[in-house]
């Protein structure tokens, strides 16, 4: 029999403690408590502090009558404060449940991104409420840590990816003119052939505006998109008349049938794979029919690849799969695909393997077949 087991879900809004809660109900056949979600049902403003604080003593009795049964039980409440979590871990293990910390490492700028573009509370969360809470919340020690049954730290890629953009934006446009057979020059001549002056183009992980926003913006309405702030700064700099936003490719809005064109180099490759093939449909559906999608994607079966220092800008973070898999995926999403042919690049001394796809959006004849 399994023994009963509280697992503590700790973090920000916006961290993705429910999404990890939900993976770790799948795994350990538990049961989750998100008063976000018993709220949001009842239509209750997120910002009701005190209908909060009665739903999680609520559902606090409810589990641990889980925990009295033999049961798994997930918090989600955020537990900001060491005492919060000291309370919920030592009446726990009265009951006999052993007691896990999760502590879901976050970065500002991504909180900000995600808790905007979910947009689920009215007024909605301003970026001062973001640096407030970060005054408040109260981090898990070394020592309080001890204290767990086991502990999980996890890690956010795509805040790991933003703090490393963040870190290398003033040398990696001199690290990428250094790769040797480089090929976006190459596939932006392609695209500028196929595309009519005036077409509206969107660049995903924009970088520094070079070479892409520097290329086609003279020609095309353009505007490019990044998770890293410091990026997007370069790219203001660099190409001055173009509209540049900061956002997270993965949550970002655009309208349907906007687009002529989606340009996206070395960037997909950092979105967790588990939401690459929602982002080919997104980006399939904001395209119009006919529209273009150029793009190097993994090569390489990747669920997910870390590197602890990368280019000296701290941990990196890369995830996809490998080509059969990406035409695949981009063909369920509705692309046609005009070219997908795997590349070397040399970066130093290492070979380097991408996947260079040219499609289409299905023309509606074509989605019809
Ligand atoms: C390898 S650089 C490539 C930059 C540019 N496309 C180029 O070819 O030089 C990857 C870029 O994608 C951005 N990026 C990574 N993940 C992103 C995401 N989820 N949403 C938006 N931008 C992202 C990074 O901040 C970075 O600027």
């Amino acid at each position: 029999m399994k023994r009963s087991t509280l697992v503590i879900v700790c973090g920000l809004p916006g961290s993705g403690k429910t999404t990890h809660a939900k993976t770790v109900a799948t795994a350990l056949d538990g049961v989750r408590f998100c008063p976000d979600e018993e709220m949001a049902r009842q239509g209750i403003s997120l910002w009701d502090e005190e209908v909060r604080a009665q739903i999680e003593a609520l559902q606090w009795e409810e589990a641990k009558s889980l925990l009295s049964s033999g049961q798994v039980a997930i918090i989600e409440w955020g537990t900001w404060t060491r005492e919060e979590r000291d309370s919920l871990r030592e009446e726990a293990r009265a009951l006999g449940a052993a007691v896990e910390l999760h502590y879901l490492e976050a970065n500002g700028d991504v909180l900000w991104q995600r808790v905007s573009a979910r947009g689920a509370e009215n007024p909605p969360i301003e970026r001062d409420d973001i640096d407030r809470w970060f005054q408040l919340f109260e981090a898990p020690s070394q020592e309080e840590m001890a204290r767990y049954d086991a502990i999980a730290i996890v890690d956010d890629p795509s805040a790991a990816v933003v703090a490393g953009y963040n870190q290398l934006a003033s040398s990696w446009g001199d690290w990428a003119d250094g790769v040797s057979r480089d090929l976006r020059a190459i596939y932006l001549d392609r695209l500028e052939a196929r595309l009519s002056p005036g077409s509206d183009v969107l660049e995903l992980g924009c970088g520094t505006g070079r070479p892409v926003a520097a290329r086609l913006a003279p020609t095309h309405r353009y505007v490019g998109v990044d998770s890293s702030p410091r990026m997007v700064e370069r790219a203001q700099r660099n190409v001055p008349a173009e509209e540049f936003q900061v956002a997270d490719m993965a949550a970002v809005y655009v309208p349907e049938n906007s687009l002529d064109a989606v340009v996206a180099f070395y960037s997909i490759i950092h979105v967790p794979r588990q939401q690459q093939p929602d982002l080919f449909s997104r980006i399939r559906s904001w395209l119009r029919p006919g529209g273009h999608f150029v793009a190097c994607l993994t090569s390489g079966d990747l669920p997910e690849g870390w590197e602890d220092n990368w280019l000296e800008g701290g941990p990196m973070y890369w995830s996809g799969f490998d080509a059969d898999t990406n035409r695949s995926l981009l063909e369920e999403a509705g692309f046609r695909l005009d070219s997908s042919e795997v590349h070397a690049q040399l970066e130093g001394d290492t070979e380097v393997h991408f996947l260079w796809v040219e499609a289409h959006s299905a023309l509606p004849e074509q989605s019809t077949n």
